[in-house]
């Protein structure tokens, strides 16, 4: 009989993956907790929450039960002129939790659509009432999803670059990284001048895919006091950084000044179901209520608001407010920081930056990209030791499902310690 890993090499095409370097995928048969378990009963650390969408652990449970119940009721119905409880009851929860200011919840399936939807509300919103702004403005390096509209608003990387010529026009700003505040600030205000801008979009704190690069929560309020003075719309893309990923529920709620839309997915059901969300404020909903048809929104999906995914959102939520779940999260942001403690004066450190349950360690190299050598070196090295990590380039960054012990995140951090000794013995 083949594996499923020998099947799979025949038929499937995976995400990400350079198919000729990487043939081969680990065949996960469960999950259990923290653990992806492979078909050779092999148990792996899931450091990484599985590209950012975990928070309570693999298989959870509670989620099973309340998914598996809702399945037998009303698996899926159509949500133009229909509607069902579990849609109303996750925008009426997400709603009390959000960012102040969030009125009004539109559903689809990722990420990159959660997004798409916000710029083409965001456009439309002038559209509709006939103001000249067409433009938008983001963060170099950002990371916004794959679909063309976020692909345009992310930075413009190998990850972009067969498609630039597809991909329409936008202001991009200096990350504010250390050093760099006072010129991304001034940068966004001079485009914000000069520019007939839409919007700028953002991820508030933390630019996961540019390697977890983190700035202050005082930047990002001056960026939004800025597209206020400008009457410039905020996106806040919160897709990863949602669900209490950097110590508070939503990255915004570090800040005074609310955005006008919210972006959510990864963990929005706990990482069971795809499922995307864009919040906006009851102005931007009003600009598109009207009897004129043609300033309707004209976007939707076959599985908009599925009952299903939306009954495992409802029930990650009920987990994720739990006081014992703010209590591991705090463990576990108390754990990483003693970590980059411990570790800070190694010299193969260029940088070490933590935010809640994220920390990243930056090694020093001499040309530091996603697709450095070290990389798939480090990638092997913590897979021999049954830790899942993807290192972005050359940095190494832990992002675990909530669940993890004290003990688990021992391991993962004598295991790093281990392979900075290997480069530096
Ligand atoms: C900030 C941010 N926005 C959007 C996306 C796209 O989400 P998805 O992969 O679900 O399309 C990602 C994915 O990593 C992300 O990190």
């Amino acid at each position: 009989m083949p594996t499923i890993k020998e099947r799979d090499r025949e038929v499937i095409w995976h995400p990400y993956t350079p198919m000729k370097a990487w043939p081969e995928a680990i065949a996960i048969v469960k999950g259990e907790g923290v653990y992806l378990i492979d078909e050779d009963g092999n148990r792996y650390i899931d450091a990484i929450s599985s590209w950012w969408v975990n928070l309570h652990g693999h298989s959870h449970p509670y989620i099973a039960e309340k998914v598996s119940e809702q399945l037998s009721v009303l698996e899926h119905c159509i949500f133009a002129g229909f509607t069902h409880e579990p849609a109303v009851r996750l925008a009426e929860r997400l709603l009390e939790i959000l960012p102040k200011g969030m009125r009004k919840i539109f559903y689809s399936d990722n990420g990159s659509t959660a997004v798409e939807v916000a710029i083409k509300m965001s456009l439309q919103y002038w559209n509709n009432k006939g103001v000249k702004k067409k433009k938008l403005v983001a963060l170099q390096n950002a990371y916004h999803g794959d679909t063309f509209g976020a692909m345009a608003v992310s930075g413009r990387s190998v990850f972009t670059e067969a498609f630039s010529d597809y991909l329409f026009d936008v202001s991009f700003i200096p990350f504010a990284g250390k050093g760099m505040e006072e010129a991304s600030v001034t940068a966004l205000e001079s485009i914000l001048q000069k520019d007939d801008i839409a919007a700028f979009i953002v991820e508030p704190l933390v630019q996961g895919s540019a390697g977890m690069q983190m700035y202050s929560p005082e930047v990002l309020e001056q960026y939004f006091v800025l597209c206020r003075k400008y009457d410039v719309h905020i996106i806040a893309d919160e897709v990863m950084t949602g669900f209490g990923r950097t110590g508070k529920l939503f990255a915004c709620d570090h800040i005074q000044t609310s955005p006008d839309i919210v972006c959510l997915s990864k963990g929005l059901t706990g990482g069971s179901m795809p499922l995307g969300i864009t919040a906006c404020t009851q102005d931007i909903f009003d600009a598109f209520y009207d009897d004129d048809r043609t300033k309707m929104l004209y976007h939707g999906h076959s599985f908009t608001a599925n009952p299903t995914i939306c009954a495992a959102a409802l029930a990650s939520l009920d987990l994720l407010l739990m006081d014992s779940c703010s209590e591991s999260r705090q463990r576990i942001a108390k754990a990483h920081m003693a970590f980059a403690e411990s570790i800070k004066a190694n010299p193969v450190i260029a940088d070490i930056r933590q935010r809640g349950t994220i920390i990243a360690i930056e090694l020093k190299t001499d040309t530091p990209s996603y697709h450095h050598s070290l990389r798939d070196v480090m990638y092997r090295f913590f897979l021999e030791k049954k830790i899942l990590m993807r290192p972005l380039g050359n940095i190494i960054y832990l992002f675990p499902p909530y669940c993890i012990s004290n003990d688990e995140l021992e391991y993962i951090y004598g295991c790093i310690k281990e392979f900075l000794k290997q480069l530096n013995p």
